[in-house]
């Protein structure tokens, strides 16, 4: 008598088979690498939370991106950190503005192999630190921040971004960018709409990336942690206005919304890997507590898994290197 009759392992036996029958693959294609530039220094500065991430100068922006390309990552996520800001965040629609510059510089430079990609949130650009303007009372203000959007968004397709990426998680902003792009000529570029954006503590390590001015926090208009259907509503909204991608983020602690989000939309979904989701393992690794290559590629793999078809990560030219190797 043979017992068990059933036996799942036989699909594990080796690594052929293994490799054979492994259901979800990662490409390098797949991946895009966040950058941040900052305005007025000439050489790129470490990020000590974020340990090998830096805020670059223009130069070192370059160079990051010519790396990135040849890794055969698939594009680029810019954000700007300014040297002066203000209320309304004027750096945000400067054509001279730190952003703006850093995406014509690197569309002239790698927009043939990789897909230019600008971050479109004002909390970078103000002096209080919040994604949007603030009404009289201090509330973030929906509709006069669209405006803002609005002219931000005309300022980074006229510096040649290819995708905005829509991080501000304000009503209707989908659909409003949508229309002052179309009206200005720009039908061609892309929109991302960063439609299931959890107010979640796992940005910490970015605040220092863009050394954010932030007193308080998002949670009147980023999504409460606890949220699952609020998640997909707003994915479902974001692709009813027109959005060409939707995301999910933060990624790990958000892979059931990642799942049900792809179920529902008929459009890419990404997810991003946030600053503090890298700042673990990188910080466990330097601890000898797992095996950092290892890690960062179960946790890629995760996530595509679980509905992303591309990832936001910080580690997306070292995984391409992986990957290639
Ligand atoms: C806001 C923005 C944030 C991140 C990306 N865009 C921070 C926030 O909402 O507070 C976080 C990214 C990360 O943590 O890696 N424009």
């Amino acid at each position: 008598m043979s017992f068990p009759e059933i036996r799942p392992r036989r699909l594990r036996q080796s690594t052929a088979v293994r490799n054979l029958v492994r259901e979800t693959s990662l490409e390098s294609r797949q991946l895009v690498l966040p950058m941040f530039v900052r305005e007025g220094i000439a050489e790129a500065v470490p990020i000590s939370s974020m340990p090998g991430v830096a805020q670059h100068s223009l130069d070192s922006l370059r160079r990051a991106a010519v790396d990135a390309a040849e890794a055969g990552v698939g594009g680029v996520m810019l954000f700007g950190v300014p040297a002066v800001r203000d209320a309304v965040g004027s750096g945000a629609d400067d054509p001279d503005g730190i952003l703006n510059i850093a995406t014509a510089a690197l569309v002239s430079e790698v927009g043939d192999a990789l897909v230019v990609q600008t971050d479109l949130c004002l909390d970078e650009f103000t002096d209080h630190g919040h994604c949007g303007v603030l009404a009289e009372d201090g509330s973030v203000d929906n509709d006069a921040t669209l405006e803002r959007y609005m002219s931000m968004a005309l300022a980074q397709a006229r510096a040649g971004s290819h995708l905005l990426g829509l991080s501000g998680m304000m009503d209707g902003q989908v659909a409003a960018i949508r229309r002052g792009l179309d009206a200005e000529g720009f039908a061609d570029t892309l929109l991302l709409g960063y439609a299931a954006k959890y107010a979640s503590a796992f940005y910490g390590p970015f605040r220092e990336a863009v050394d954010s001015q932030l007193q308080g926090d998002r949670r009147t208009y980023q999504l409460d942690p606890g949220n699952r259907r609020e998640g997909l509503r707003e994915a479902l909204i974001d692709e009813a206005e027109g959005a060409d991608i939707v995301m999910v983020k933060p990624a790990m602690g958000f892979l059931d919304v990642l799942r049900e989000v792809r179920d529902a939309v008929h459009i890419p979904v990404w997810a991003y890997q946030v600053s503090g989701e890298y700042a673990m393992i990188e910080a466990a690794s330097a601890n000898g507590w797992i095996d950092r290559r290892a890690a960062v590629m179960e946790s890629l793999l995760s996530i595509r898994r679980a509905g992303a078809d591309a990832v936001l990560t910080y580690w997306a030219t070292e995984a391409a290197g992986w990957l290639r190797d």
